[in-house]
C-alpha cells in the first residue's frame, strides 16, 4: 500500500476482545451468506446513495464480508481504491477469489494497522458483530480525511418475531446452560445512543431507520436468512448437527405463527435496520 507524508496509522483500540471471548468460535460461511445476496445489498445500495462526495479517492469496506459491499462501493465510485477489512478468514479467502482487484485486509475492525486518511469509512451489516462502539467509532473517526464520512447501516435489534423466538428457545431448559451468553457475541445500539456517540467526533450527523419487507418463500426461509447471521452465535454453542437441527425447529415452530402466508403462498419477513452518515470537522473546526 502507498506511504505518503498524508498518510497515518490509526492507533489500535487497547484491549482486543477476539471472536472467541464474544463466545462464538465457527467461521463465517460466505456461500451461504451470500444465498441471499439481493436481499442484504439493499440496505448498502441505500446507504451509498445517501453518501455525497462525487469522486473519494480512499474508501474503507469495514466488515466487508465476501466483498459483497465494496462491488457496490466500487460501482458508485469506479476510480476510488477500495480496502476491504474483514476478521473472518473465509471471507477474505471469497472476496480474494471473486474480486482479485481489491485490497483485502485480514484483521480486526478494533486493533488491525490501517493506514488513513480515508475520504469515507464505510460499514454494512457490521458494526453490530464488533464490541466496544465508542472506541470503534473514535478509532473511525481518526482515520477519516477532513469532512470525511462514516457511513454505517446496522440490524436493529428492534422486536423481530425471529430474535424473539431465538431468545425464547434459548431460554428453555434443554438449551438454557448450552448457550448461554450468545447473545453477548451481538452488539445492537438505538440511533439516539449513536448520536451520543458521534457529536463527540462529527460535525454533520444524518440518522434514520427503516424496515425492509423481505419476500420470502415460507417461515423456513426466515431460519435460512438468519442461520449465518443473528443465529450463528447460537448454533455454534450447540455440540452436534442433531442439536442444530433440533434448535432450528423448535426457533421455526415458535416463530412461524408471526409470519403467515399471504394469499400467494409466501411471507413477508420485516427487517429493522439503521443508519447514520457522519461528516468529519474542517480542518479548523476539529475538536483537539
Ligand atoms: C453480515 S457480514 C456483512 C458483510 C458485508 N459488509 C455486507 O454488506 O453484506 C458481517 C461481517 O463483519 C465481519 N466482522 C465481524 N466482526 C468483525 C471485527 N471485529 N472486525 C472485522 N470484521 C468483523 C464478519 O466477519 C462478517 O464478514
Amino acid at each position: 500500500m502507498r506511504r505518503g507524508n498524508d498518510m497515518r496509522i490509526a492507533p489500535a483500540v487497547s484491549a482486543p476482545e477476539p471472536a472467541q471471548a464474544q463466545g462464538w468460535g465457527g467461521d463465517w460461511n460466505p456461500a451461504r451468506y451470500l444465498a441471499y445476496g439481493r436481499e442484504r445489498a439493499r440496505p448498502a445500495m441505500d446507504l451509498v446513495a445517501r453518501i455525497d462526495r462525487a469522486e473519494p479517492r480512499r474508501i474503507l469496506d469495514l466488515g466487508c464480508g465476501p466483498g459483497n459491499s465494496a462491488a457496490i462501493l466500487a460501482a458508485r465510485w469506479p476510480g476510488a481504491k477500495i480496502i476491504g477489512l474483514d476478521n473472518s478468514k473465509a471471507m477474505i479467502e471469497a472476496a480474494r477469489r471473486d474480486f482479485p482487484e481489491g485490497e483485502w485486509i485480514l484483521g480486526d475492525a478494533l486493533t488491525a494497522p490501517l493506514e488513513g486518511p480515508f475520504d469515507i469509512v464505510f460499514s454494512n451489516a457490521a458494526f453490530q458483530w464488533i464490541p466496544r462502539h465508542p472506541a470503534l467509532i473514535a478509532r473511525l473517526a481518526g482515520l477519516l480525511a477532513p469532512e470525511g464520512i462514516l457511513a454505517v447501516q446496522a440490524p436493529r435489534r428492534g422486536d423481530m418475531a425471529v430474535r424473539k423466538a431465538i431468545d425464547e428457545v434459548g431460554s428453555r431448559e434443554r438449551w438454557r446452560g448450552l448457550v448461554e451468553g450468545a447473545e453477548l457475541a451481538l452488539n445492537y445500539r438505538e440511533l439516539d445512543s449513536y448520536y451520543d456517540i458521534l457529536i463527540g467526533h462529527f460535525d454533520e450527523i444524518e440518522l434514520w431507520q427503516t424496515s425492509y419487507f423481505h419476500v420470502l418463500e415460507g417461515a423456513a426461509s426466515v431460519i435460512d436468512f438468519v442461520r449465518t447471521t443473528a443465529l450463528r452465535p447460537w448454533l455454534d454453542r450447540l455440540p452436534d448437527e442433531k442439536a442444530r437441527g433440533d434448535f432450528e425447529r423448535e426457533v421455526l415452530e415458535a416463530c412461524s405463527p408471526s409470519y403467515p402466508a399471504r394469499p400467494d403462498g409466501k411471507i413477508l419477513f420485516p427487517f429493522a435496520r439503521l443508519f447514520f452518515v457522519a461528516t468529519s470537522p474542517r480542518p479548523a473546526s476539529r475538536p483537539a
